[in-house]
């Protein structure tokens, strides 16, 4: 089979060239372990934490030659373990290989594989919007207590927790404002329903947010942290709620930046608007989060994008590109096999 290990640890944004594929025996199952082929392997920027030479933050820490770890939905071909049968479908962590061994009673605080009800949507679902991003999503909006006719403004609008996020705003009345690279990520937002759309790759990038939200905003749903939650900082209104959901335009940098300082303009407007933030990671959204956006789902109230690349030789580059740019819409994902 093959297996992706990290190559050199990550400086920076990642490159593909801190990846390495390799060969390597299928494993066999023990006693009370299961064996998994991989289906779907997702793309998650929150992976990058595992990939400092010194671990900084994230429970994950990587060391040269490990197989890079990563969210999958896997097929069980063989099993030792009474709970799980060949045939089942599961979504676990096993990482960027074509096969894994499970031991499903050493689980870590995820829980064992979660075996997927393939009736109720494609299985590539349990890595997007009915997994950890939907749960993301629906946690976070959560924390922000939105009120009908609020302004609520998403970045990194167009990923996998943005895209949702954005969407269930919506249903609870908000006005949604999604802010992402790129005119083709800005036609995405539009045509999943959100009332307004910024580039923030554009030269008029500030024009185009104050157009998009002429009253303020209220809440902020923040994945990226960097320029553009500085911009949103003007917009915020007295009362506002941010979710620190991600720094993603700071996961390279380390501890410190290298500057300027900008704490001056954060402590500015923390005092100024009353802005209440609150940060949050893991596992924070009951099961009722996946069990209503199933529902929305299911009546038409959410859409979920993915985008598709091939191969497990594919995941270096795709995973470089949510770091340093791509066209992508939706949750990213890596088609490693079809159901037997
Ligand atoms: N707190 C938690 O428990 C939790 C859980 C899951 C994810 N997260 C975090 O939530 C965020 C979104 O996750 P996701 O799964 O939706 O990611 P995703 O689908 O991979 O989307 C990430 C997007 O971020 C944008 N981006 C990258 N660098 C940027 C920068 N410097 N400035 C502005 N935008 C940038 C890119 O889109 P553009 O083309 O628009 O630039 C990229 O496609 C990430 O920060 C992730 O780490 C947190």
């Amino acid at each position: 089979m093959k297996q992706v290990v990290l190559a050199a640890y990550a400086k920076g944004n990642p490159r593909p060239t801190d990846f390495r594929v390799e060969q390597a025996p299928i494993p066999a199952a023990g006693d009370r372990e299961i064996l998994l082929r991989t289906l779907w392997l997702a793309v998650d920027p929150l992976f990058r934490f595992a990939m400092d030479e010194v671990r900084l933050s994230g429970a994950l820490h990587l060391q040269l030659g490990d197989v890079m770890a990563g969210a999958t939905v896997s097929e069980v071909v063989a099993s030792n373990h009474p709970d799980y049968k060949p045939g089942d479908v599961v979504e676990g962590r096993t990482g960027w290989r074509e096969y894994a061994v499970v031991a499903p009673d050493q689980a870590d605080y995820r829980g064992p594989p979660r075996k997927l009800d393939t009736s109720l949507a494609p299985v590539s679902t349990a890595l997007g919007a009915l997994g950890m991003p939907g749960q993301t999503a629906y946690g976070g909006i959560e924390t922000l207590r939105i009120k009908p006719g609020e302004t609520v403004a998403i970045s990194a609008a167009a990923g996998a927790v943005g895209s949702i996020a954005g969407q269930i705003a919506k249903i609870l009345g908000a006005k949604v404002v999604g802010i992402a690279g790129g005119p083709g990520k800005v036609k995405a937002l539009l045509d999943l329903g959100f009332d307004g759309a910024a580039d923030y790759k554009a030269a008029d990038f500030a024009a185009q947010l104050k157009a998009a939200a002429p009253n303020g905003i209220d809440c902020y749903f923040d994945n990226t942290g960097g320029d553009v939650t500085l911009e949103v900082f003007k917009h915020l209104n007295r009362g506002s709620r941010m979710a620190m959901c991600g720094y993603i335009a700071y996961y390279g940098m380390g501890m410190e930046g290298p500057g300027p300082d900008h704490m001056p303009a954060l402590y500015r407007t923390i005092m100024g608007t009353g802005l209440e933030i609150r940060g949050f990671a893991g596992v924070f959204a009951g099961p009722e989060a996946l069990e209503n956006i199933a529902r929305w789902i299911s009546e038409g109230k959410i859409t979920y994008p993915e985008a598709v690349v091939e191969g497990i030789e594919a995941a270096p580059e795709a995973f470089a590109s949510v770091f340093s740019g791509n066209s992508f819409v939706g949750k990213l994902l890596v088609r490693i096999a079809d159901i037997a």
